[in-house]
């Protein structure tokens, strides 16, 4: 533990001191989705702003994307930190229902005997997974946590669904986060986290768990694919995550104004500006790339963030405002000051 952190009672805070991200090599245009689908690259650039999207190969799972962004979060923090106490992976989809898809990718990473296990909060994933991350600092029982937000929605959408397999991209992103000082730039705090069960029928993939299960020919293959009834989900997002952001920001005490760059859940670049413009911030502070990489889940905000730093968008001092929203549903907010890191590898190929 760092001499700050172990010096103080209070409890010690989860500090940002490593990143990275990556999606597969594969491109998906809009293009050769009109090819196959009854849609257009204007539909989806005016509705979403998605120009492509990333998909893995036959045979790659979940896991290959979360071992390779968290061996490079991992470079990326080995000035700070020499392994890791606990690997948590959030994503929706693991590589099996069982078991989670974290103590593989810790072993595989050479993290074998770390605490392991994966965050189910849709979207939300990676937020949920701060809180996780910062609650174990907190509570002493890691001092470095490797978190990582990973999907592969191309493995549970319907490729013949115009409405979601325009959307979604494959890919992950990943943070380390070590026990530090709560006033130092990188550590995450004032956080917001909520859910709403009541709608959980509006993000959903029917079976396969307990609820609808699984056996040979039953149920139809259109159960054991994402559903999204887009419309009411985007509503929702707008509104909750208007209110989560807000929410963390008065409890941090701070105004829209002091948001340098306001990083959310990249759903739908109009979701996203709808955001923007409710919370009074100008669209130049709202971080996207949904254009380039789709939605790609619980990876997308540790991906955004990767893409940003690469590109200095991101500066040591800048703050910022972290929003998801997902199934469940779910929705959640955090802030943090950005702290000096190396400048991540390339997200893209
Ligand atoms: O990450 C978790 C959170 N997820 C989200 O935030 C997603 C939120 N929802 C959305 O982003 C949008 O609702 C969509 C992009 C999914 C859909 O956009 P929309 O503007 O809400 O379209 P819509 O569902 O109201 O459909 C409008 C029309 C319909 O035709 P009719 O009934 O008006 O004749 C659809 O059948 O567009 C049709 N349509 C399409 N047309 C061409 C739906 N998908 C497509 C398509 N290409 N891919």
């Amino acid at each position: 533990m760092s001499p700050t952190a172990a010096g103080s009672c209070a409890p010690p805070a989860a500090v940002l001191c490593g990143l990275a991200g990556l999606v597969p090599s594969r491109v998906v245009t809009n293009e050769h989705l009109a090819r196959r689908l009854d849609t257009s690259d204007a539909w989806i650039r005016t509705r979403t702003g998605i120009r492509q999207r990333h998909v893995i190969d036959p045979g790659q799972a979940t896991s290959d994307l979360a071992v390779e962004a968290g061996r490079r979060a991992l470079a990326s923090a080995s000035a700070a930190v020499d392994g890791v106490d606990a690997v948590v992976v959030a994503t929706t989809t693991p590589d099996h229902i069982c078991p989670a898809t974290a103590p593989a990718v810790a072993a595989r990473l050479g993290l074998a005997g770390a605490a392991a296990f994966d965050v189910g909060a849709v979207c939300t994933g990676f937020v949920y997974g701060l809180a996780s991350a910062a609650g174990l600092i907190a509570a002493r029982v890691a001092e470095r946590v490797l978190l990582i937000g990973a999907d592969t929605y191309s493995t549970i959408v319907d490729p013949l669904d115009r409405a979601n397999a325009i959307i979604f991209g494959d890919g992950a992103g990943a943070v380390v986060l070590r026990a530090g000082h709560p006033d130092e730039p990188g550590a995450v705090g004032h956080f917001d986290l909520g859910s709403d069960g009541g709608q959980e029928d509006l993000i959903r993939v029917a079976a396969g768990g307990s609820r609808q299960r699984s056996s040979p020919g039953q149920p139809g293959r259109g159960e054991r694919h994402f559903a999204m009834r887009g419309k009411e989900v985007y509503r929702h997002a707008v509104t909750r995550m208007a209110e989560s952001a807000r929410a963390t920001l008065s409890r941090a005490g701070w105004k829209t104004d002091d948001v340098d760059h306001f990083v959310p859940h990249q759903a739908n670049l109009r979701i996203l500006h709808s955001v923007a413009d409710d919370l009074g911030l100008p669209r130049e502070r709202c971080v996207t790339h949904v254009e380039s990489v789709g939605n790609t889940g619980a990876a997308s905000i540790p991906l955004a963030l990767a893409d940003a730093a690469d590109s200095q968008v991101l500066k040591p001092g800048d703050r910022l405002l972290l929003t998801a929203f997902g199934g469940g549903l779910t929705w959640g907010s955090c802030l943090l000051t950005w702290p000096m890191l190396p400048r991540p590898e390339r997200t893209t190929p």
